[in-house]
Formats: C-alpha cells, sequence, structure tokens
C-alpha cells in the first residue's frame, strides 16, 4: 500500500487542530485533514456531505469547542470524528469521506484507494 507523510505525530494533539493535505479526489483537485481524536489519528475528504464546501472555519479548525465534534463552519453539520458519521445538522447520517491513515516511527501517513489519490506533481 502506497503510504505518503502529511506531519510529525506530534503536531497533531488531542480535540486540536488538524492538518490538510493535497490530493485528488475523482479527477477534482481537492483537500484531506487528519485530526486526532481519542489518542488515534482519522483523516477525511475536506468536504461536508451537505453541499461540497470545505469543513474548517479556518485551516485546520475542524473540531467544535466542546472538542466531541468535526463541525463543518458553513451550516454548522457535527460530524463523529472516529467515523465521519453526521450526527447533527442538514445532513445529518450521512458521511464524510474517509481516508486511510497510519502512524509509525511519529510520522503521520496517508494512504491512496480508487477515489482519493496523490497530486500529480
Ligand atoms: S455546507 Fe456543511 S453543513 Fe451546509
Amino acid at each position: 500500500m502506497k503510504s505518503i507523510a502529511i506531519c510529525k505525530s506530534e503536531e497533531l494533539i488531542n480535540g486540536g487542530k488538524g492538518v490538510r493535505f493535497p490530493l485528488t479526489a475523482g479527477s477534482d483537485d481537492a483537500v484531506g485533514f487528519v485530526i486526532r481524536y481519542a489518542n488515534e489519528v482519522h483523516a477525511y475528504l475536506n468536504r461536508c456531505a451537505h453541499v461540497p464546501v470545505e469543513l474548517d472555519w479556518n485551516p485546520g479548525e475542524f473540531i467544535e469547542s466542546s472538542g466531541l465534534f468535526i463541525m463543518c463552519a458553513t451550516h454548522g453539520a457535527i460530524y463523529q470524528p472516529e467515523t465521519g458519521y453526521c450526527s447533527g445538522g442538514p445532513c445529518r447520517g450521512s458521511r464524510l469521506r474517509k481516508i486511510e491513515v497510519s502512524e509509525s516511527d511519529g510520522t503521520v501517513y496517508w494512504h491512496p484507494d480508487d477515489y482519493i489519490q496523490a497530486v500529480i506533481a
């Protein structure tokens, strides 16, 4: 499985800021993001399930003030950090598009799949 480095593990703290990374979704240039929640890293396509806009209100700010949910800055949909399931808001019952991610030797990596691919330089 191809692995692409995103950031150092220490850059991600539980419930803190996420790190954005470039990718291709289908044939579109897009952005992914990774967060740490309950000690685990989770990554998603940065695209709301309601309207296809990015979620963060400032770059890397995905988690709302309680630290429990990913929140879309546009209309306030809230998503469970572990699954991407939308548990409140206009797209309730939908999900963010998950991106495989792993962590080893102090580095966080993402793994392309059939739809989410690396940007060709
Ligand atoms: S665009 Fe995300 S909740 Fe509407």
